[in-house]
Protein backbone atom coordinates (compact mmCIF):
# COMPACT_ATOMS: atom_id res chain seq x y z
CA UNK A 1 0.00 0.00 0.00
CA UNK A 2 1.13 3.76 -0.70
CA UNK A 3 2.26 5.69 2.29
CA UNK A 4 -0.41 7.86 3.85
CA UNK A 5 2.12 10.15 5.06
CA UNK A 6 3.62 13.10 3.11
CA UNK A 7 7.58 13.59 2.50
CA UNK A 8 7.17 15.50 6.14
CA UNK A 9 5.04 12.85 7.83
CA UNK A 10 1.98 15.15 7.73
CA UNK A 11 -1.15 12.65 7.05
CA UNK A 12 -1.93 12.90 3.37
CA UNK A 13 -4.51 9.98 3.26
CA UNK A 14 -6.39 7.97 5.70
CA UNK A 15 -7.26 4.62 4.09
CA UNK A 16 -6.21 2.35 7.14
CA UNK A 17 -4.94 2.11 10.28
CA UNK A 18 -2.42 -0.73 8.86
CA UNK A 19 1.04 1.23 8.89
CA UNK A 20 -0.04 3.82 11.28
CA UNK A 21 2.58 4.23 14.22
CA UNK A 22 1.52 4.92 18.02
CA UNK A 23 2.95 8.04 17.81
CA UNK A 24 0.74 9.12 14.73
CA UNK A 25 -2.32 7.62 16.23
CA UNK A 26 -2.08 9.31 19.64
CA UNK A 27 -1.18 12.77 17.58
CA UNK A 28 -4.91 12.13 15.82
CA UNK A 29 -6.33 11.03 19.55
CA UNK A 30 -4.59 14.33 21.10
CA UNK A 31 -5.92 16.32 17.85
CA UNK A 32 -9.66 15.04 19.01
CA UNK A 33 -9.80 15.36 22.48
CA UNK A 34 -9.42 19.25 21.85
CA UNK A 35 -12.27 19.27 19.49
CA UNK A 36 -14.41 17.11 22.09
CA UNK A 37 -17.81 18.79 22.92
CA UNK A 38 -20.89 17.62 25.18
CA UNK A 39 -23.73 17.31 24.44
CA UNK A 40 -25.41 20.70 26.07
CA UNK A 41 -22.29 22.64 25.10
CA UNK A 42 -21.30 25.17 21.84
CA UNK A 43 -19.83 22.86 19.30
CA UNK A 44 -16.14 23.77 18.32
CA UNK A 45 -16.16 25.99 15.64
CA UNK A 46 -13.34 26.71 13.68
CA UNK A 47 -11.45 27.90 10.39
CA UNK A 48 -8.70 25.12 9.78
CA UNK A 49 -10.49 23.89 7.02
CA UNK A 50 -11.36 27.26 5.22
CA UNK A 51 -11.42 27.46 1.73
CA UNK A 52 -11.28 23.86 1.38
CA UNK A 53 -14.31 21.80 -0.23
CA UNK A 54 -14.96 18.28 0.84
CA UNK A 55 -16.88 16.12 -1.01
CA UNK A 56 -18.63 13.07 1.02
CA UNK A 57 -19.24 10.17 -1.43
CA UNK A 58 -21.02 7.84 0.63
CA UNK A 59 -22.00 4.80 -1.74
CA UNK A 60 -23.40 2.76 0.83
CA UNK A 61 -25.72 3.31 3.42
CA UNK A 62 -24.85 5.36 7.09
CA UNK A 63 -25.91 7.46 9.63
CA UNK A 64 -23.31 8.15 12.51
CA UNK A 65 -20.02 8.43 9.74
CA UNK A 66 -21.87 10.45 7.13
CA UNK A 67 -23.11 12.70 10.03
CA UNK A 68 -20.11 13.49 11.73
CA UNK A 69 -18.20 14.25 8.54
CA UNK A 70 -20.71 16.36 7.32
CA UNK A 71 -20.64 18.63 10.71
CA UNK A 72 -16.61 17.88 10.83
CA UNK A 73 -16.36 19.51 7.62
CA UNK A 74 -18.52 22.54 8.61
CA UNK A 75 -17.44 22.86 11.85
CA UNK A 76 -13.75 23.68 10.74
CA UNK A 77 -15.11 26.05 8.32
CA UNK A 78 -15.03 23.99 4.72
CA UNK A 79 -17.61 23.64 1.59
CA UNK A 80 -19.18 20.37 2.27
CA UNK A 81 -20.83 18.60 -1.39
CA UNK A 82 -22.38 15.11 0.22
CA UNK A 83 -23.82 12.86 -2.73
CA UNK A 84 -24.90 8.78 -2.51
CA UNK A 85 -25.91 6.33 -5.13
CA UNK A 86 -29.09 7.78 -5.02
CA UNK A 87 -28.42 11.70 -5.84
CA UNK A 88 -25.30 11.07 -7.87
CA UNK A 89 -24.76 9.97 -11.60
CA UNK A 90 -23.40 7.21 -10.55
CA UNK A 91 -27.00 5.52 -10.75
CA UNK A 92 -26.85 6.15 -14.55
CA UNK A 93 -23.67 4.30 -14.73
CA UNK A 94 -20.52 6.85 -13.94
CA UNK A 95 -17.54 5.05 -12.99
CA UNK A 96 -16.36 6.12 -9.34
CA UNK A 97 -12.85 7.56 -11.24
CA UNK A 98 -15.24 9.87 -13.43
CA UNK A 99 -17.06 11.08 -10.26
CA UNK A 100 -13.67 11.91 -8.61
CA UNK A 101 -12.68 13.68 -11.92
CA UNK A 102 -15.46 15.34 -11.96
CA UNK A 103 -15.57 16.63 -8.42
CA UNK A 104 -11.69 17.30 -9.10
CA UNK A 105 -12.35 19.90 -11.54
CA UNK A 106 -14.86 21.89 -8.95
CA UNK A 107 -11.74 22.02 -6.75
CA UNK A 108 -12.52 19.42 -4.41
CA UNK A 109 -9.87 19.08 -2.17
CA UNK A 110 -11.05 15.71 0.18
CA UNK A 111 -12.67 12.97 -0.99
CA UNK A 112 -14.40 10.92 1.80
CA UNK A 113 -16.03 7.58 0.59
CA UNK A 114 -17.72 4.88 1.49
CA UNK A 115 -18.05 2.01 -1.26
CA UNK A 116 -18.09 -1.84 -0.68
CA UNK A 117 -15.92 -2.71 -2.92
CA UNK A 118 -12.24 -3.86 -1.46
CA UNK A 119 -9.79 -2.29 -2.78
CA UNK A 120 -11.28 1.15 -3.96
CA UNK A 121 -10.15 3.90 -1.58
CA UNK A 122 -6.11 2.53 -2.54
CA UNK A 123 -7.28 2.69 -5.82
CA UNK A 124 -8.13 6.49 -5.48
CA UNK A 125 -5.85 7.32 -4.11
CA UNK A 126 -3.14 6.06 -6.99
CA UNK A 127 -5.49 8.68 -9.56
CA UNK A 128 -6.08 11.40 -7.19
CA UNK A 129 -4.09 14.85 -8.28
CA UNK A 130 -1.39 15.68 -6.17
CA UNK A 131 -3.08 18.07 -4.03
CA UNK A 132 -5.87 15.85 -3.25
CA UNK A 133 -6.71 13.88 -0.26
CA UNK A 134 -8.72 10.24 0.24
CA UNK A 135 -10.48 9.42 3.58
CA UNK A 136 -11.85 5.96 3.70
CA UNK A 137 -15.48 5.68 5.66
CA UNK A 138 -15.82 2.37 5.28
CA UNK A 139 -14.28 -0.19 2.74
CA UNK A 140 -16.32 -3.44 2.24
CA UNK A 141 -15.37 -5.79 5.06
CA UNK A 142 -11.93 -4.22 5.02
CA UNK A 143 -11.16 -0.94 6.50
CA UNK A 144 -12.84 1.59 8.48
CA UNK A 145 -10.10 3.52 10.00
CA UNK A 146 -11.65 6.86 12.10
CA UNK A 147 -14.11 4.42 13.65
CA UNK A 148 -11.40 2.62 14.60
CA UNK A 149 -10.01 6.09 16.31
CA UNK A 150 -13.67 6.88 17.85
CA UNK A 151 -13.51 3.75 19.25
CA UNK A 152 -9.54 3.66 21.07
CA UNK A 153 -10.35 7.55 21.94
CA UNK A 154 -13.52 6.25 23.86
CA UNK A 155 -11.78 3.81 25.74
CA UNK A 156 -8.71 6.38 26.05
CA UNK A 157 -10.97 8.92 27.92
CA UNK A 158 -12.53 6.19 30.20
CA UNK A 159 -8.90 4.28 30.68
CA UNK A 160 -6.07 6.49 30.15
CA UNK A 161 -4.36 3.21 29.66
CA UNK A 162 -4.26 0.79 26.94
CA UNK A 163 -1.62 -2.01 28.27
CA UNK A 164 -3.20 -4.47 30.49
CA UNK A 165 -7.09 -3.96 29.28
CA UNK A 166 -8.83 -7.20 28.45
CA UNK A 167 -11.08 -6.25 25.50
CA UNK A 168 -13.34 -8.64 24.00
CA UNK A 169 -15.17 -7.85 20.56
CA UNK A 170 -18.05 -9.92 19.97
CA UNK A 171 -20.14 -10.99 16.65
CA UNK A 172 -19.57 -11.05 13.32
CA UNK A 173 -16.48 -10.08 13.29
CA UNK A 174 -15.51 -11.96 9.80
CA UNK A 175 -17.36 -9.22 8.13
CA UNK A 176 -16.37 -6.55 10.45
CA UNK A 177 -14.68 -3.59 8.91
CA UNK A 178 -15.09 -1.97 12.50
CA UNK A 179 -13.26 -4.87 14.17
CA UNK A 180 -10.33 -4.91 11.81
CA UNK A 181 -9.61 -1.24 12.43
CA UNK A 182 -9.98 -1.37 16.19
CA UNK A 183 -8.26 -4.78 16.73
CA UNK A 184 -5.42 -2.82 14.36
CA UNK A 185 -5.72 0.19 16.83
CA UNK A 186 -5.55 -1.41 20.05
CA UNK A 187 -2.99 -3.62 19.28
CA UNK A 188 -0.60 -0.78 17.86
CA UNK A 189 -1.50 1.55 21.30
CA UNK A 190 -0.40 -1.60 23.72
CA UNK A 191 -3.78 -4.19 24.25
CA UNK A 192 -1.94 -7.59 24.24
CA UNK A 193 -5.22 -9.78 25.82
CA UNK A 194 -7.99 -9.19 22.37
CA UNK A 195 -10.25 -11.67 22.43
CA UNK A 196 -12.27 -12.31 19.31
CA UNK A 197 -15.89 -13.68 20.43
CA UNK A 198 -18.43 -15.16 17.82
CA UNK A 199 -19.93 -18.49 16.63
CA UNK A 200 -17.27 -20.79 14.64
CA UNK A 201 -18.84 -19.38 10.80
CA UNK A 202 -18.07 -15.77 11.84
CA UNK A 203 -14.73 -16.08 13.23
CA UNK A 204 -12.12 -14.34 10.56
CA UNK A 205 -9.63 -16.64 9.04
CA UNK A 206 -6.34 -17.68 10.96
CA UNK A 207 -3.86 -15.55 9.37
CA UNK A 208 -6.19 -12.47 10.39
CA UNK A 209 -6.04 -10.52 13.63
CA UNK A 210 -2.47 -12.08 14.51
CA UNK A 211 -1.80 -12.08 18.66
CA UNK A 212 -5.82 -12.24 19.52
CA UNK A 213 -7.32 -15.21 21.27
CA UNK A 214 -10.34 -16.69 19.58
CA UNK A 215 -13.37 -18.06 21.64
CA UNK A 216 -16.70 -19.97 20.57
CA UNK A 217 -17.97 -19.51 23.63
CA UNK A 218 -19.28 -15.81 25.01
CA UNK A 219 -19.33 -16.93 28.79
CA UNK A 220 -15.31 -17.30 28.46
CA UNK A 221 -14.81 -14.62 25.84
CA UNK A 222 -15.71 -11.90 28.10
CA UNK A 223 -14.67 -13.23 31.76
CA UNK A 224 -13.36 -10.41 33.26
CA UNK A 225 -13.18 -8.51 30.51
CA UNK A 226 -12.85 -4.27 30.45
CA UNK A 227 -14.12 -3.79 27.28
CA UNK A 228 -16.33 -5.65 25.28
CA UNK A 229 -17.29 -4.27 21.87
CA UNK A 230 -20.90 -5.74 20.55
CA UNK A 231 -21.32 -5.82 16.88
CA UNK A 232 -24.22 -6.18 14.25
CA UNK A 233 -24.42 -9.40 11.84
CA UNK A 234 -23.98 -7.95 8.79
CA UNK A 235 -26.43 -9.90 6.33
CA UNK A 236 -26.20 -7.85 3.91
CA UNK A 237 -22.30 -9.31 3.71
CA UNK A 238 -23.13 -13.17 3.73
CA UNK A 239 -24.57 -15.49 0.54
CA UNK A 240 -26.86 -16.64 3.29
CA UNK A 241 -28.60 -15.16 5.95
CA UNK A 242 -32.06 -16.62 6.12
CA UNK A 243 -30.70 -19.70 7.89
CA UNK A 244 -29.54 -17.11 11.25
CA UNK A 245 -32.40 -16.89 14.22
CA UNK A 246 -32.12 -14.49 15.99
CA UNK A 247 -33.42 -15.61 19.02
CA UNK A 248 -31.41 -18.56 19.18
CA UNK A 249 -28.15 -15.87 18.13
CA UNK A 250 -29.18 -13.64 21.46
CA UNK A 251 -29.37 -16.63 23.62
CA UNK A 252 -25.79 -17.94 22.67
CA UNK A 253 -23.82 -14.30 21.75
CA UNK A 254 -26.47 -11.92 23.02
CA UNK A 255 -25.17 -9.41 25.78
CA UNK A 256 -27.53 -9.37 28.71
CA UNK A 257 -27.38 -8.13 32.32
CA UNK A 258 -26.77 -11.42 33.38
CA UNK A 259 -23.51 -11.50 31.16
CA UNK A 260 -22.49 -8.94 31.82
CA UNK A 261 -21.84 -9.44 35.13
CA UNK A 262 -18.79 -11.80 34.07
CA UNK A 263 -16.79 -8.67 32.91
CA UNK A 264 -14.96 -6.73 35.25
CA UNK A 265 -17.31 -4.28 37.39
CA UNK A 266 -16.17 -1.29 35.61
CA UNK A 267 -16.28 -2.75 31.98
CA UNK A 268 -17.16 -0.65 29.09
CA UNK A 269 -19.88 -1.78 26.89
CA UNK A 270 -19.38 -0.43 23.24
CA UNK A 271 -21.25 -0.89 20.04
CA UNK A 272 -20.35 0.86 16.70
CA UNK A 273 -23.84 1.01 15.51
CA UNK A 274 -26.24 0.81 13.77
CA UNK A 275 -27.46 -1.91 17.04
CA UNK A 276 -30.36 -4.20 16.60
CA UNK A 277 -31.92 -4.63 20.31
CA UNK A 278 -32.57 -7.93 20.95
CA UNK A 279 -30.14 -9.47 18.53
CA UNK A 280 -26.94 -9.00 20.04
CA UNK A 281 -27.30 -6.91 22.60
CA UNK A 282 -30.34 -5.90 25.21
CA UNK A 283 -31.91 -2.57 25.62
CA UNK A 284 -31.29 -2.82 29.32
CA UNK A 285 -27.25 -2.95 28.52
CA UNK A 286 -27.15 -1.04 25.69
CA UNK A 287 -29.12 2.00 27.53
CA UNK A 288 -27.71 0.70 31.05
CA UNK A 289 -24.79 2.90 32.81
CA UNK A 290 -21.97 0.44 31.58
CA UNK A 291 -22.81 1.86 27.80
CA UNK A 292 -20.74 4.41 26.14
CA UNK A 293 -22.47 4.16 22.96
CA UNK A 294 -23.40 7.65 22.46
CA UNK A 295 -19.88 8.72 23.69
CA UNK A 296 -18.26 6.84 21.19
CA UNK A 297 -21.09 8.66 18.69
CA UNK A 298 -20.17 11.92 20.08
CA UNK A 299 -16.31 11.16 19.70
CA UNK A 300 -16.79 10.25 15.80
CA UNK A 301 -17.38 13.81 14.98
CA UNK A 302 -13.80 14.88 17.21
CA UNK A 303 -12.43 12.32 15.52
CA UNK A 304 -13.29 13.50 11.96
CA UNK A 305 -12.64 17.08 13.22
CA UNK A 306 -9.06 16.09 13.64
CA UNK A 307 -8.50 13.17 10.85
CA UNK A 308 -9.96 16.60 8.29
CA UNK A 309 -7.37 18.77 10.01
CA UNK A 310 -4.51 16.85 9.76
CA UNK A 311 -5.13 16.10 6.22
CA UNK A 312 -5.67 19.89 6.10
CA UNK A 313 -2.35 21.04 7.09
CA UNK A 314 -0.43 18.78 5.02
CA UNK A 315 -2.67 19.70 1.95
CA UNK A 316 -1.90 23.26 2.46
CA UNK A 317 1.78 22.88 2.25
CA UNK A 318 0.52 21.53 -1.63
CA UNK A 319 -1.61 24.49 -2.47
CA UNK A 320 -0.20 25.80 -5.78
CA UNK A 321 0.41 29.49 -5.97
CA UNK A 322 -2.47 32.02 -7.75
N1 LIG B 1 -20.55 2.85 12.73
C1 LIG B 1 -20.94 3.23 11.49
O1 LIG B 1 -20.14 3.21 10.54
O2 LIG B 1 -22.24 3.61 11.40
P1 LIG B 1 -22.94 4.12 10.07
O3 LIG B 1 -23.02 2.95 9.13
O4 LIG B 1 -24.31 4.61 10.50
O5 LIG B 1 -22.11 5.22 9.49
Amino acid sequence: MRSQLDDHGGLRHLISLDGLSREALTGLLDRAENYRRFPGQSAYEGRELAGMTIANLFFEPSTRTRASFDLAGRRLGAHVINLDTQSSSRVKGETMLDTIYTLEAMNTDVFVIRDSEAGMPEFLIDHVADHVSVISAGEAHVSHPTQGLLDVLTIRCHKRRFAGLAVAIVGDIKHSRVARSTARALQTLGTSDLRLVAPAPLLPSEVEFSGAQRFIHMDDGIAGADVVMMLRIQKERMAQSADLDDAQYFRQFGLDARRLQRCAADVLVMHPGPMNRGVEISSEVADGPHSVIREQVNNGVAVRMAVLAAIAATLTRKRKPL
